[in-house]
């Protein structure tokens, strides 16, 4: 089944010092065009120097991505938390939830980054309320 739906999560963290606006969004632009290429949702968390990103879609794509975000200098520590088959998407699209664009969401996305132990599942669910209250207009999406 090469490409049914699966689902994979990662903590990781930033080499890139301090994180700017402009590395956001360029990583923002390369994952949103890419993402939508590969048939990939989810959402990347920022908070601090840490990330937490959850990926779905087709299986190989998944593979290809793992193996791009293995290569990439821009982060390390990569701790691949989940990576299996899906019953159904979470996310709708792909977004970016930077504490550095949404001061407001600062607090809960240093939960949601955080490397104790957190069930998987809460944070996927804790990231998918925080994209859900991203504005409609305007955010990084
Ligand atoms: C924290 C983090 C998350 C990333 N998430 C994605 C992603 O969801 N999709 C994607 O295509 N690239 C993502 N990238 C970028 C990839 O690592 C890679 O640079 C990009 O896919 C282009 O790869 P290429 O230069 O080998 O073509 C991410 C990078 C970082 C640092």
């Amino acid at each position: 089944m090469p490409t049914s739906l699966h689902r994979m999560s990662y903590l990781s963290a930033a080499t890139f010092q301090p994180l700017s606006l402009i590395g956001l969004a360029g990583l923002l632009a390369v994952c949103q065009s890419n993402n939508d290429r590969n048939g990939l949702t989810g959402a990347l968390a920022v908070s601090s120097d840490r990330f937490f990103g959850v990926v779905e879609g087709p299986r190989d794509s998944l593979f290809n991505l793992v193996a791009r975000l293995q290569r990439d200098g821009r982060h390390r520590d990569i701790r691949i938390l989940e990576l299996g088959p899906a019953s159904a998407r979470i996310f709708e699209r792909w977004s970016l939830v930077a504490d550095l664009v949404e001061p407001r969401l600062a607090i809960s996305l240093a939960d949601v980054v955080m490397p104790d132990a957190i069930a998987v599942e809460t944070r996927v669910a804790m990231l998918e309320g925080l994209t859900r209250s991203l504005p409609q207009v305007g955010g990084l999406r």
